[in-house]
């Protein structure tokens, strides 16, 4: 059984759970009729406040092929949202109602407040420009299913590194494994946050930082391309400038090795042409495929840890998150900053750190 009740950030699963999930996984593909009553009676609700294709229909899809149902909304507009009920109380309703939580937010710490208050699992399916662990999972199994390991692997990253969720997740999952390096391909702008380039040095993690595609394409196993994240831009002109700055073409692809491959958590916009879709190296549609597999495999293991009555009541510490993002400043949630060096504090929402002096 997982010893989390939650999956909300990557570190929530240890290396060993992920492997269970990877053969979990693997037997649900390769003999999917012994598992579709595996979730008979079991009552999934997806939580969507913002906008998802994959994610919410690869966890309802993954959900029904394991005989279990569905509740939800993907247009928060449609919920006491727009009353003002707060994501604490909206996890708690769901604790009433379902058996397992999938949601996702624009701010960043929402699923983990759900989780503070919630009695089911909660999973977090992607917060603001924070974390996407079950996007992470996708990208995992994806590395198993093709290379046959997740370590010893170059691992190139590119595009919107500040607010790319998916890449903030995978750093950390993948830090824990034997011989990673990383290449973080972006513009001075889009750079990693600073907590986790302090994650990475913490951790003595191997990364170097480039900023084009030629500085890493012939040197990496995986290509993980991403898309600029408009949603989270606060200056549009901003974005305009940016949106371009990296487009994978066939050109490109040719100083790539045979036994690269290139990756995305999808939808992409301009950054990899059309033209490469046909090239055997690109997998980010298997990729998507593959994330319903591994979502199907954590339902099934969230499922065995779960109802666990919940009677938070949490003290504010005394120093404020600064991120405004945080859903700790939007609803108003108990601030909980934590001293992790002198002076220095991290949000336990949304990992934001701040330096305080007395
Ligand atoms: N990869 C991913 O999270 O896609 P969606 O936004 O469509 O869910």
């Amino acid at each position: 059984m997982l010893k989390t009740h939650s999956l909300i950030e990557p570190q929530d699963l240890s290396v060993e759970e992920i492997e269970e999930l990877f053969t979990l996984a693997d037997d649900i593909k390769n003999r999917p009729g012994l598992y579709i009553n595996a979730c008979e009676g079991k009552l999934m609700g997806t939580l969507f406040y913002e906008p998802s294709t994959r994610t919410r229909l690869s966890f309802a899809s993954a959900m029904n092929r394991l005989g279990g149902r569905v509740v939800g909304f993907s247009d928060p507009g449609s919920s006491s949202v727009t009353k003002g009920e707060t994501v604490a109380d909206t996890a708690r309703m769901l604790s009433a109602y379902a058996d397992i939580i999938v949601m996702r937010h624009p701010y960043e710490g929402a699923p983990k407040v759900a989780s503070l208050y919630s009695d089911i699992p909660v999973i977090n399916a992607g917060d603001g420009g924070h974390n996407h662990p079950t996007q992470t999972l996708t990208d995992l199994y994806t590395m198993h299913t093709v290379f046959g390991r997740t370590s010893d692997l170059t691992v190139a990253i590119c595009g919107d590194l500040k607010f790319g969720r998916t890449v903030h997740s995978l750093i950390q999952a993948m830090s824990r494994y034997e011989n990673v390096r990383f290449i973080l391909i972006s513009p001075e702008e889009l750079r990693v946050p600073r907590y986790l380039r302090q994650f990475m040095k913490d951790n003595k993690v191997d990364f170097t930082e480039v900023e084009k595609i030629e500085d890493a394409i012939a040197d990496c196993d995986v290509l993980y391309m991403t898309r600029i994240q408009r949603e989270r831009f606060s200056d549009e002109s901003e974005y305009e400038r940016l949106k371009d700055f990296y487009v994978l073409d066939g050109e490109k692809m040719k100083l790539a090795r045979e036994n690269m491959i290139v990756m995305h958590p999808l939808p992409r916009v301009k950054e990899i042409s059309r033209e490469v879709d046909y090239d055997p190296r690109a997998r980010y549609f298997r990729q998507a495929r593959y994330g319903m597999f591994i979502r199907m495999a954590l339902i099934l293991k969230l499922l065995e840890v779960g109802y666990q009555p919940k009677q938070t009541r949490l003290t504010p510490t005394k120093y404020h998150c600064k991120n405004p993002r945080c859903i700790c400043n939007l609803e108003n949630e108990p601030q909980q900053m934590m001293e992790i060096a002198p002076n220095e504090y991290r949000c336990l929402y949304c990992d934001y750190t701040v330096h305080i002096e007395e």
